[in-house]
């Protein structure tokens, strides 16, 4: 059989409009919140996940769709704020790498010399299997790499998306919502990102435990740096955007 492709989304406005546009659609419900929508595109399986929001919530049904379902390719995709002032809200980025901005080794202070946030260094926990708190190796940015298959689809069917541009860049995820623009710029400078979120990060890791292609595609729905007010329907945009990558995708296993 055919392995699937498939796509997650966070919250349920970035995975519906998707999985409203599956064929043949069973849904199955891991837990009490992890929905897999199992269905085609032009005859060809694909699989949409609603993972729920956050890093753990994203690796759980990443590990959970592998051991499942054997999937051939995986997108994550779904809103992000901005750290480049050159992207506008509806702007697509393509995850040519993503990263984790939330794994951080603080510096040494004693009791009453404060809290120093910009002395923070980045924390790599998979360097070693020794201690990330002790191993100098660990003192660096672990980046993951889009899959080149999913972006050269994804660059063929740019012009689809009329309601912004269509970018390749870092995504930078973690558990954290930043509206400090001081720390914005600091991970912008220090870390390349181009847009924070909350998940595409840890699918990737998983994803490269597994030895799986992946892509990050994060449309902004906010930027902080320009002044790009939040806008919901940046998630269904996205999800069409992503309805085309699929099928040229497909079209070209
Ligand atoms: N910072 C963090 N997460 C964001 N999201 C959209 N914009 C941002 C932002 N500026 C996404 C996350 C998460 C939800 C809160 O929205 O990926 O799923």
């Amino acid at each position: 059989p055919q392995r699937p492709i498939l796509i997650q989304g966070p919250m349920p406005i970035e995975a519906e409009k998707f999985a409203e546009r599956l064929e043949n659609v069973e849904v199955v419900t891991s837990g009490s919140t992890y929905e897999f929508y199992i269905g085609t595109v032009e005859g060809y399986p694909v699989i949409v996940s609603k993972t729920g929001k956050g890093m753990a919530n994203t690796a759980a049904a990443t590990a959970m769709a592998i051991e499942k379902y054997n999937p051939a390719a995986i997108i994550n995709q779904g809103t992000s704020g901005g750290h480049d002032p050159e992207l506008e809200v509806f702007d697509i980025v393509l995850g040519k790498r993503s990263v984790s901005v939330g794994a951080l080794k603080t510096g040494d202070l004693k009791e009453g010399a404060g809290i120093e946030p910009t002395q923070w260094k980045p924390m790599d926990l998979m360097a070693s299997e020794g201690s990330a708190g002790e191993d100098p190796n660990a003192e660096n940015i672990r980046y993951y790499d889009g899959d080149e298959g999913l972006l050269a689809a994804a660059r063929t069917v740019k012009d689809t998306h009329t309601e912004g541009k269509v970018v390749e860049g870092t995504i930078g995820s973690a558990d954290v919502w930043n509206n400090e623009v001081d720390r914005i710029k600091w991970f912008h400078e220090k870390y390349g990102t181009s847009v924070e979120e909350m998940e595409t990060a840890s699918a990737a890791q998983i994803s490269a435990a597994y030895e799986i292609p992946f892509l990050g595609i994060r449309i902004l729905s906010n930027n902080k740096t320009n002044n790009g007010a939040y806008n919901p329907d940046t998630a269904a945009a996205n999800q069409d955007y992503v309805y085309e990558v699929v099928k040229e995708y497909i079209s070209s296993l």
